[in-house]
């Protein structure tokens, strides 16, 4: 891709802004509205940051695709073989409620390939950036996913996306299965922070399922920058569209794959 610094650049400084913007009105979120489950609300704050990112994105790239978590119902890709892929919050519940667990994402695809990951989580002040073939870094510091090689010894993060009860049962089933087959599992709620915690060995593993592709675009690049592995259920490749995730350091990958093939409790 050409200009891909400028591209990380400008990926940097609108998480930035976007972050700015939720840690200044983390007080005053406005009317929180919901896209058809109460579990999936939608902030003024969301809106705002979207439209923030999606003005420098233009202001630098006029001719780039742009898929937005807030605009994708009306989002008619031109075709470009650039496309960002932006969550503006992620973690919108968490925010709701003022539980400091969310983050800004954003990435940039080149035909097909994730080549740019940005994620930014206000709270901390942390920075996940990861460029395709440079690594990944927080802060500016390089990071490495975990070395445990043991799934007894690892700690899981998981998610539940607000969707159909089918595969909210689907997943109560593998959270039991994994809480007995390692050290102990989380669900924070916000899927881009579970990948960069995993990407930086604050977890050996996470999964979930009914993800959109803002909510990993970002995630998977930092991860597969960090030395991790990530792909479907199954071990097979996965891509950003599609419903399921496994990221793990690699090390306790086949372990949960066998967890997730395995009938019964494990
Ligand atoms: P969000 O806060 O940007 O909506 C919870 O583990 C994860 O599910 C969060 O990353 C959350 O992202 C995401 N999520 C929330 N509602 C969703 C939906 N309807 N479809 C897919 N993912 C969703
Ligand atoms: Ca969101």
């Amino acid at each position: 891709m050409d200009r891909i610094k400028e591209a990380v650049e400008v990926a940097i400084d609108a998480a930035l802004a976007a972050g700015k913007i939720q840690t200044e009105r983390a007080d005053q979120i406005g009317k929180v509205r919901y896209k058809g489950h109460a579990s999936d609300p939608v902030t003024e704050i969301d809106l705002l940051c979207e439209q923030e990112i999606i003005r420098r994105i233009r202001e630098s790239f006029p001719d780039h695709d742009i898929l937005a978590e807030e605009s994708a119902e009306t989002y008619f890709g031109k075709g470009a073989d650039s496309k960002w892929v932006i969550d503006p919050l992620d973690g919108t519940l968490n925010y709701s409620h003022g539980y400091p667990c969310y983050c800004v994402s954003i990435a940039v695809e080149y035909k097909g390939e994730i080549v740019v990951g940005v994620i930014y989580n206000p709270c901390l002040d942390e920075l996940f950036v990861a460029e395709k073939g440079k690594g990944a870094t927080m802060n500016s510091q390089p990071i490495s996913v975990s070395q445990t090689e043991q799934l007894q010894s690892s700690l899981l993060v998981t998610g539940f996306a607000p969707q159909l009860e089918e595969s909210l049962n689907k997943n109560l089933e593998y959270f039991g299965k994994f809480m007995h087959a390692c050290q102990a599992v989380r669900r924070p709620g916000s899927a881009a922070m579970d990948l960069c915690y995993t990407a930086m060995g604050r977890f050996e593993g996470f999964w979930e399922m009914k993800l959109k592709p803002w909510d990993v675009a970002a995630g998977t690049l930092i991860m597969q920058e960090a030395g991790g592995k990530v792909t479907k259920f199954d071990g097979s490749p996965v891509s950003i569209y599609d419903q399921e995730i496994l990221a793990t350091n690699g090390l306790v990958h086949q372990q949960m794959v066998d967890v997730f093939l395995s009938n019964g409790n494990h």
